[in-house]
């Protein structure tokens, strides 16, 4: 029986910093989403949000180290997330999910994941 966590079956740190840096790239162009992240320091946000998920997926827990209990949703709550913003942002993880080199049932599972969290930090009604 493999003991292996999902990051390591789906390769570890490459996998998540292509995620990332894929999903930052669509960021840094999108209308709706790129004012709300910081003017100078995209890479930073890419950063923390990449070491957030290396650590739920089962890999090094950095993320903790440097910034404490995630508590995402409070950490959200200074953003204006309505649907749209919600909506936005699945949209390019979607294309950053679907651009990775790992199996289909990986892929599936990760995205089951986003899609929820994403609708858990919609903080704004329609
Ligand atoms: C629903 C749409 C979302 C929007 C519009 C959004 C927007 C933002 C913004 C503007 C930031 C600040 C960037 C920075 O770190 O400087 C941020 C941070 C972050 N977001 Fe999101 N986010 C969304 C969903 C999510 C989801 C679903 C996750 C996790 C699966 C997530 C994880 C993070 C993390 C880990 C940080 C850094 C927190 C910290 O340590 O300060 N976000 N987000």
């Amino acid at each position: 029986m493999s003991q292996e966590s999902f990051y390591e079956r789906a390769g570890g740190e490459r996998t998540f910093n292509d995620l990332v840096s894929h999903f930052y790239a669509l960021v840094a162009v999108n209308p709706i989403l790129r004012p709300m992240y910081p003017d100078n320091d995209l890479h930073g946000a890419g950063r923390r949000l990449q070491l957030f998920l290396e650590q739920y997926w089962g890999g090094p827990s950095t993320y903790s180290e440097e910034r404490g209990h995630p508590r995402l949703r409070m950490r959200h709550a200074e953003f204006h997330i309505d649907s749209a913003a919600r909506d936005a942002w699945l949209l390019c993880m979607k294309d950053a999910v679907n651009g990775l080199e790992i199996a289909d049932d990986l892929k599936a599972e990760l995205w089951q994941y986003l899609e929820l969290a994403a609708n858990s930090m919609v903080n704004q009604p329609d």
